[in-house]
Order: C-alpha cells, then sequence, then structure tokens
C-alpha cells in the first residue's frame, strides 16, 4: 500500500487531507502548496480576500479541478489517484454555490429528487421521501411545488441546500452561500447552516460572516496569494490574528467603510 492509500484510507466519513496541493491555470499559480484537514465533524471556514484561491481550493476537493501536484484524500477516496471511482468519490460530496443553480424550470420538490434518481438510482416515490425530509429540515415545508422564480434568494439557497442533503453527503462545501443574498435573508441561511454543524456534519466553508465563522467554526483557515497564512481556533484567528496579512484582512472585513482612498 502506498503512503497515499494509507492517508487515504485513514480519512474516513466526511474527512479531508490535502497535502502539497499545487494548482495553476497557465502561468498563474493559484494555490502554491495548500496543506489542509478537515477531521470528521468538524467545521472548518475559510476566509481570504478576493482572488486568494478559496473557490479553487474547494473546486479542488471534489476534483471540478485537477490538482498540478499533491494529493486530496476525501472520505476514504484518494481523489489524486488515477484509477479512483471519481463518481463514487463526489457522492460523498454535497457542494453549496452563491448562486444557488437551481433548475429553473423544475419545481422544488424535483430540483431535489432528479440527482437522487439519476445518480443514486433511487425510485421516484423513494427520493421524494427524502427531498421532503431535507425540505423540512431547511424549513421549506409546504414550498414543493414552488418554483426557483417564486422563493426569495434564501429560500432558493435553502433549497439547495436540501438537495445537496439528500444526496446523503458525508461532506458538505459551501462556496459564499450568503454572499449573493438580500441582508435579511442572510440569517435564514446561516441558521441552517449553524443546524446541520450542530447535527455533526463535516463542513468546509468559504464565507465573509466572520459572526458566523466564529461563532460555529472549530477552525479558521485564512488563506492568501495562493497560501495559507495563519489557522487556528476561531477565536484565535479572527479575534486576534497573529500575522499582519490577516490583521490587515480582518480590519477591513470588520470595518467595510474603514477605507484609505
Ligand atoms: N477557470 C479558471 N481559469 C483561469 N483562471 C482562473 C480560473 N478560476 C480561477 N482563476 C484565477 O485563479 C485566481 C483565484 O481565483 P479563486 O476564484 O479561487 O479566488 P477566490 O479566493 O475564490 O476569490 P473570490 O473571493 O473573489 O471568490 C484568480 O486570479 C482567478 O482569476
Ligand atoms: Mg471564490
Amino acid at each position: 500500500m502506498t503512503e497515499t492509500t494509507s492517508h487515504a484510507s485513514a480519512i474516513r466519513a466526511g474527512g479531508v487531507a490535502i497535502t502539497g496541493l499545487h494548482k495553476s491555470y497557465g502561468s498563474n499559480e493559484v494555490l502554491k502548496g495548500i496543506d489542509l484537514t478537515v477531521a470528521p465533524g468538524e467545521v472548518v471556514c475559510l476566509i481570504g480576500p478576493s482572488g486568494s484561491g478559496k473557490s479553487t481550493l474547494l473546486r479542488c476537493v471534489n476534483l471540478l479541478e485537477t490538482p498540478n501536484h499533491g494529493t486530496v484524500a476525501v472520505s476514504g477516496f484518494d481523489a489524486t489517484d488515477p484509477e479512483v471511482d471519481l463518481n463514487a468519490m463526489r457522492r460523498h460530496v454535497g457542494m453549496v454555490f452563491q448562486q444557488f443553480n437551481l433548475f429553473p424550470h423544475l419545481s422544488v420538490l424535483e430540483n431535489c429528487t432528479v440527482a437522487q434518481v439519476k445518480v443514486l438510482r433511487r425510485a421516484k416515490a423513494e427520493a421524494a421521501g427524502v427531498a421532503r425530509e431535507n425540505l423540512r429540515r431547511v424549513g421549506l415545508d409546504g414550498f414543493e411545488d414552488r418554483y426557483p422564480d417564486q422563493l426569495s434568494g434564501g429560500q432558493q439557497q435553502r433549497v439547495a441546500i436540501a438537495r445537496a442533503l439528500s444526496m446523503d453527503p458525508q461532506l458538505m462545501l459551501f462556496d459564499e452561500p450568503t454572499s449573493a443574498l438580500d441582508p435579511e435573508t442572510v440569517g435564514e441561511v446561516l441558521s441552517v447552516m449553524r443546524g446541520l454543524a450542530a447535527a455533526g456534519m463535516t463542513m468546509l466553508v468559504v464565507t465573509h460572516e466572520m459572526g458566523f465563522a466564529r461563532e460555529v467554526a472549530d477552525r479558521v483557515v485564512f488563506m492568501d496569494g495562493g497560501v495559507v497564512v495563519e489557522e487556528g481556533p476561531a477565536e484565535q484567528v479572527i479575534g486576534s490574528p497573529t500575522q499582519p496579512r490577516t490583521q490587515d484582512f480582518l480590519r477591513r472585513v470588520l470595518n467595510p467603510t474603514d477605507v484609505e482612498l
């Protein structure tokens, strides 16, 4: 057994282990050697300035992007092994994006059942049962027959979360799930995510919501320029960061009107 295989098999049930991850687009090296772990049941919030590589890192975790170097192990799969069953691996990983990416021509219920039927080969009735349960979980009981354009942004994002949960993921990835929302609907989405965390879901969350990160994250990772600059308990990284780049970023995020022109 190779080292990466034994490493991967140690990462069960939602855990993530990334070592030496490099990713370039042409000559633009976006990730410059990232090491990151998420233990099963842990909530890790990823913060950092625009362009620092946060989305790219998340996309490497479920191999929407192919890393140039390094290893990515997810839920017992070595994602960078050429022999890996990518579809089987991706089935364990749910992803929620800034733009909710719901199918506009499908009802809320259908949005939550279509992949269950196609990918997991569930019978329609079973898939509908799972979808209803998850819609209840995100507070959308009674919305099954609506269409996405009949919902607020916060409600659409909660459908997207219910859709991801309906695939029984062991790991949930969130990429700025609240940054496209009207301020008054941000809270309802964060509240659903808080509930998931409390229920023990393993979560890797890119967010600018520092209050949420501070309250919910077990660990906060600050990235800048394609490297991890600082990581640690939320209270430490957000409350008393040690690195000047982290301090500068947090000053700007926490005081958005306090800019020098
Ligand atoms: N598919 C792509 N092709 C080429 N360059 C890309 C691609 N995706 C991202 N990049 C580049 O990689 C860098 C990092 O982008 P990424 O989206 O990962 O940053 P981010 O930290 O998520 O930023 P933001 O906070 O704005 O979402 C940027 O310079 C971006 O232009
Ligand atoms: Mg991004």
